[in-house]
């Protein structure tokens, strides 16, 4: 994770964002303090990569790597913005003893468009990481990926519209959440093949980013606004766990986008 301590929004990039509208950046740092503090309380290790001035989004950290089996795929970003937030994470590994860190040549934005399900790499396409950079992920990361293609542009990352709920294991297959609607109709149709237990999100609980939860296979952590969605799963025996995020979600972020899962 990295602190948001010079979180503003001063350019936009996708249509949550609005430079006219103020940001308060200690509510930015309390919010992202009680997201770290409720990950530890959850018995999780968080490692944090020291923010820069001048990268208000690099509080968003999943978008900086994928990390499977320690091995580390970086990012490249599609805006010249964010272009320099890669390197910092990039130097973060290094430095912090993985060996194995490929940086992409394709425009990839990370676990924002990659979503592990414990047997295949999940990945988003339409706004931001290369069609390319799918097939690049899967032969850096030895892992089967699936193409997804996102069609409206408040759900521009994979991680807006789509999380795992559980992994799949040797005999259980993963169970997911998504919002239909972000996704093309073939891309809909492979999601229903893939995932046929799926909890599918409704209009209110994709809007408030509700589909940028985070879960360890028992709690899930969601935007407080995200109530319906927060029932159906307590239905299922999950646990949720709810933030507030509205300072972070002026910049099109939630919970997951504030979270880099390093899978060791
Ligand atoms: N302002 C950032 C951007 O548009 C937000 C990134 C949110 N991260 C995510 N994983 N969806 O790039």
């Amino acid at each position: 994770m990295c602190p948001p301590r010079f979180f503003t929004v001063d350019y936009a990039i996708n249509p949550w964002m609005d430079p006219e509208r103020p940001v308060d950046t200690d509510r930015a740092m309390a919010q992202w303090t009680a997201l770290r503090d409720l990950y530890l309380s959850l018995g999780h290790t968080v490692d944090v990569v020291e923010p820069q001035p001048g990268l208000p989004d690099m509080v968003f950290a999943a978008n900086s790597a994928t990390v499977l089996d320690g091995r580390v795929l970086g990012a490249r970003f599609r805006a010249r913005q964010r272009a320099a937030e890669a390197e910092h994470f990039r130097r973060w590994f290094v430095e912090n003893g993985y060996r194995d860190v490929t940086m992409p040549r394709r425009i990839n934005e990370a676990e924002g468009d990659f979503a592990w399900t414990g047997s295949l790499l999940l990945a988003g396409t339409g706004f931001r990481t290369d069609r390319e950079a799918h097939a690049e992920a899967q032969e850096t990361l030895g892992a089967a990926v699936v193409s997804l293609r996102l069609v409206d542009p408040r759900y521009y990352h994979l991680d807006t519209a789509l999380f795992v709920l559980t992994e799949a294991t040797e005999t259980v297959p993963a169970s997911v959440v998504y919002y239909p609607d972000a996704f093309s109709a073939g891309s809909r149709r492979v999601l229903e093949r893939l995932f046929p237990g799926a909890v599918l999100a409704e209009e209110a609980d994709a809007a408030c980013f509700g589909c940028n939860g985070v879960s360890d296979g028992r709690n899930v952590v969601l935007p407080v606004e995200a109530t319906g969605l927060a029932e159906r799963l307590a239905a299922e025996g999950y646990v949720p766990h709810f933030v507030d995020i509205s300072e972070l979600r002026k910049a099109g972020g939630g919970p997951k986008c504030c979270t880099m899962e390093i899978r060791k």
